[in-house]
């Protein structure tokens, strides 16, 4: 398999990296945030999630935020729905892509949205029915496909098993979350040839936190392999308040940095992308994680 000419970024800043934020962003914060994302080339902003306010707080306020944001046009704005409450919410606002999510270790499916895997899919079935009845597209997340931070070793009979019931849904795509960063490029590798042999690999996404600083090496691994689809956070923002110890996911600029230097197209702007990351990261009052964004920035300073 050689490595694709293009790849889709999907920026989840918006919903995955601010997420685990303590402190709660103001709306129009987030709103810019995914309008500059949106303008500097990102084909998938993530845009929130309409999930249970008592457990992610911080996802309040997705529907304003979708209400209020200038779209660009042809970007598309996904956000997490993890239930029939949330699929209501999001046909009220008008979305047009879901994505459910669900994990491959017991015990971060419980944690993370009271349930084991079993009743995920049971809940998940319906849900995603009603929304392609709708029209919308659905998207598919699996956590935890590399370790658990509860449990350690998750099986890849576990991943594949979640996979395969969330293609059987009518997923597009299925997003390989390595949720506490903990893979290396050997085993992300691994996992992905045993799910292509379940799900075509250009209908496969990567999905990588970055907390042991694997997340480029195991992406350039799974890119040898096929995969064409890359989840990542500009400024590198990140986390999940049911992960303990998760830090970001990958950032965005060092993805687009790396994919440019292998001649991978991505419609992004670099320039735009490392601007938008300088954005965000005053705003929360810290520096972007991204090696590529400081380095950058420092030639322009
Ligand atoms: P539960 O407590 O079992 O649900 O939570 P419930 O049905 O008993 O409802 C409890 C209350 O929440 C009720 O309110 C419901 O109405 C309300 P009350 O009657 O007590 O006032 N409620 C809702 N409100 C708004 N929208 C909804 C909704 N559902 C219930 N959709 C539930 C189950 C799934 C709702 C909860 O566990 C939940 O919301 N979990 C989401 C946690 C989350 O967002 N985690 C982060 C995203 S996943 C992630 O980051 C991983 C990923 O990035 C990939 C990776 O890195 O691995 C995707
Ligand atoms: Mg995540």
């Amino acid at each position: 398999m050689t490595m694709p000419s293009h790849v889709t970024i999907v920026d989840v800043g918006p919903r995955d990296g601010l997420q685990a934020e303590a402190r709660i962003v103001p709306t129009a914060t987030k709103i810019e945030l995914i309008e500059r994302l949106a303008n500097a080339g990102v084909p998938v902003v993530e845009a929130g999630a309409f999930v249970s306010p008592k457990w992610v707080l911080q996802m309040a306020d997705t529907a304003d935020v979708l209400a209020r944001i200038t779209r660009h046009p042809g970007t598309r704005y996904p956000v997490l729905v993890p239930n029939r409450k949330g699929l209501d919410g999001a046909i009220a606002a008008g979305v047009e892509d879901i994505a459910i999510f669900g994990a491959a270790s017991e015990s971060f499916s419980q944690k993370n949205i009271n349930c084991s895997i079993s009743e995920s899919l049971e809940r998940f079935a319906p849900v995603a029915a009603d929304a392609q009845a709708a029209g919308m597209r659905v998207r598919g997340y699996i956590s935890c496909v590399l370790g658990c931070p509860y449990e350690g070793e998750v099986s890849l009979a576990n991943v594949t098993r979640v996979a395969r019931a969330l293609d059987e849904m009518g997923c597009y795509e299925v997003s390989l979350g390595d949720t506490i960063g903990v893979g290396t490029p050997g085993k992300a590798r691994a996992m992905v040839d045993a799910l292509a042999e379940a799900i075509p690999v250009d209908r496969l996404a990567l999905h990588f936190h970055d907390t042991y600083g694997q997340a480029l090496a195991n992406i350039l691994a799974c890119l040898e392999a096929g995969v064409a689809t890359i989840d990542t956070a500009v400024a590198g923002l990140g986390g999940c308040p049911y992960a303990p110890g998760a830090s970001g996911n990958v950032a965005s600029e060092d993805v687009v940095y790396m994919l440019n230097g292998l001649g991978i197209s991505t419609g992004i702007d670099l320039d735009a992308l490392v601007e938008t990351g300088g954005f965000i990261s005053e705003a929360l009052g810290r520096t972007p994680t991204s090696k590529a964004a400081q380095a950058l920035a420092a030639r322009k300073a």
